[in-house]
């Protein structure tokens, strides 16, 4: 039996922001960025000079003195880690029926993502370069200068 659809174009009206819809474009947008931000990341860690083989503390402490990659390294935090939670709520939203476990999952993820959101950011902005006391090998070349 057919069944007509009154005004099928129109939804009906909703106050307030649409989470959902922002969501969305956000991982439209940050999954462009982050393109970007990884590659150049790897590029930049492992094709340059000596590649993975110049990783220590001294190519760490060297490369986040510099306001630049403070700059990429926090966009690279902050949105892979919304990036990334806010897909496997999706995937949460889509897959786990329970809605009690459905909401523990959400918590924990949203947890996890703040808690390493801040962890890093610390790093990143408190990381000291040259320790008192470091053996000059292990630190960068212009601590010793
Ligand atoms: C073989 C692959 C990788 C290597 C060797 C590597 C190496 C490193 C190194 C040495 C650092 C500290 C210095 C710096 O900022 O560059 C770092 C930081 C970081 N990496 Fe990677 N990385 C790799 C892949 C990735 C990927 C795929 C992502 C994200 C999708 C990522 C995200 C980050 C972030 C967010 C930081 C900053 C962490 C912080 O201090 O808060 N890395 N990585």
């Amino acid at each position: 039996m057919a069944m007509a659809i009154e005004n099928p174009g129109t939804r009906p009206a909703r106050k307030g922001t649409n989470w959902e819809k922002w969501g969305w474009i956000y991982m439209r947008v940050s999954g462009v960025l982050l393109l970007v931000l990884v590659f150049g990341h790897l590029f930049s860690n492992l094709m340059i000079g000596d590649g993975v083989h110049a990783i220590d503390f001294g190519f760490v402490g060297g490369k986040l003195s510099q306001p630049f990659w403070k700059i990429w390294d926090t966009l690279l935090l902050w949105l892979a880690l919304i990036h990334g939670a806010n897909g496997m709520r999706t995937i949460v939203n889509d897959y786990v029926e329970r809605p009690g476990l459905a909401k523990t999952f959400k918590v924990l993820l949203f947890l996890s993502a703040a808690l390493l959101i801040l962890l890093g950011t610390f790093v990143i902005y408190t990381l000291d370069p040259c320790p008192a006391g470091a053996d000059p090998a292990l630190v960068a070349s212009f601590c010793n200068a």
